[in-house]
């Protein structure tokens, strides 16, 4: 983060908290997230987009603390379960700043929506349409937009990229399915329909693919005026902006995406006659990521078959993501200042399989040894939301840091709460 920075003897603090006493304070592994960082960030939004809506995307890392510093900061949420809804309007988020998307939502899911009174609900395919519609009570309408494919491609990774025919989110404007949605929609006295959304993949450096996007978002804008006689009062376009996991890489500047969306929305809506939409974004990953710290503590070393292998004591169960996606991290020593060389190392967790590897090619000081630490940057976002029971070894705590004092907002799960679903003999 930011914030952090390096103190004589290679302790660092983050909002200023020493994370050497912070791991010994509450164990590691431990994810340490930085409240101001957080909030800062949300408010960089808020003053690059100050036309519109910003909603945080709650899957890049949701808990109780965390709903409170969105809602303060005046963003909305996006959520994609019951469940993200419900702990967020249970700890007090108002529904009428949530939107709930997914491209299979349950009946739970849908009718939770529509109980707890969410702003909208994004759409994904003609059958979700029909089952949303009877949820709906007799004389009131639910408000809807319709995620449609742009066909454009962009994301760090397969797995993330969503702009494109050919995958599993949206309706494709190419051949017509999401104008058929629009159709259908119109069909519903139930359902009113506010506007479309798109949400192109995720870890995207480059303004330009969102332009394109915005382009054939207001071309069917367009279209669906001249066929249907409706104009459509609201564009979402997404979030997935990038952030640097390791230094050097490249971001997505939000002041950049706000001057060129602002201007081509602007442009492009009087070339087709329309109105300028109200504007939603709903960035996920760059508020949260940079606000959150890993922190493990080195358990083994080991140099076997021409490689050193650095082993701590968490893993693939907290941070899926290298395995996944192939994302690369660079942790670094903290704790204790080290003059020794840097070498580059392989850091891996304690999981039991060979892919369990947190980062290749990590330059670390060449006398790392069992009971240092190590802080990997960048960890606030999809690690935890995505951590898993993997070998009972139990999801880390998180921490907020923040004007030099430490506050434990989730506990260490225990082997009793992975064990309490378990009731067969
Ligand atoms: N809106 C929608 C509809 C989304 O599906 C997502 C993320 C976002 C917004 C926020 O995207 P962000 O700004 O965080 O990139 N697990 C993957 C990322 C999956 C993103 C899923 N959708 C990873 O760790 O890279």
């Amino acid at each position: 983060p930011a914030s952090a920075r390096s103190a004589a003897q290679g302790d660092v603090t983050v909002a200023g908290v020493s994370l050497a006493e912070a791991a010994d304070r509450f164990g590691t592994p431990l994810y340490v997230l930085d409240e101001g960082e957080f909030r800062d960030r949300c408010r960089t939004y808020r003053a690059a987009f100050p036309e519109a809506d910003v909603i945080y995307a709650a899957k890049a890392f949701l808990c109780r603390a965390l709903l409170h510093w969105v809602e303060e900061e005046g963003l909305g949420l996006d959520v994609c379960s019951a469940g993200e809804l419900e702990l967020a309007v249970t700890t007090g988020f108002p529904p009428e700043r949530i939107v709930l998307h997914g491209n299979a939502k349950s009946p739970k899911d849908l009718s939770a929506a529509v109980r707890l009174g969410v702003a909208r609900i994004v759409v994904d395919s003609a059958s979700e349409i029909n089952h949303l519609a009877v949820l709906v009570p007799r004389g009131t309408r639910q408000q809807v937009m319709v995620r449609v494919v742009p066909d454009v491609s962009a994301g760090g990774h397969a797995a993330v990229r969503t702009g494109t025919d050919g995958q599993k989110f949206g309706l494709s404007i190419t051949d017509g399915s999401a104008e058929e949605a629009v159709a259908r929609i119109l069909g519903r006295p139930e359902l009113e329909l506010v506007g479309l959304h798109c949400h192109i993949g995720s870890q995207i450096a480059e303004v330009e693919p969102y332009i394109t996007a915005l382009r054939r978002l207001i071309g069917l804008l367009a279209r669906i005026r001249d066929d249907h006689g409706v104009v459509l009062p609201q564009l979402d376009l997404g979030g997935g902006h990038a952030v640097a996991y390791r230094p050097g890489e490249d971001v997505l500047d939000v002041a950049a995406l706000a001057a060129r969306v602002r201007t081509e929305l602007a442009d492009g809506c009087a070339r087709a006659g329309l109105p300028v939409p109200r504007l939603t974004i709903e960035p996920g990953r760059a508020i949260a990521g940079p606000a959150g710290v890993a922190l493990y503590r080195v358990l083994s070393v080991k140099d076997t078959g021409g490689q050193r292998f650095v082993a701590v004591d968490g893993g693939m169960s907290d941070n899926p993501r290298p395995a996944l996606y192939g994302v690369r991290y660079a942790p670094r020593l903290i704790g204790r200042g080290s003059t020794a060389p840097v070498r580059p190392v392989t850091v891996v967790g304690r999981h039991c399989e060979a892919g369990d590897v947190l980062a290749a090619g990590a330059a670390l000081p060449d006398d790392v040894r069992p009971g240092d630490l190590l802080a990997v940057p960048v960890a606030g976002a999809y690690h935890l939301s995505m951590a898993s029971g993997y070998n009972l070894v139990g999801r880390p705590p998180v921490v907020a840091v923040h004007e030099g004092t430490a506050r434990l907002l989730v506990r260490r799960e225990t082997l009793l709460d992975m064990s309490v679903r378990d009731i067969g003999l």
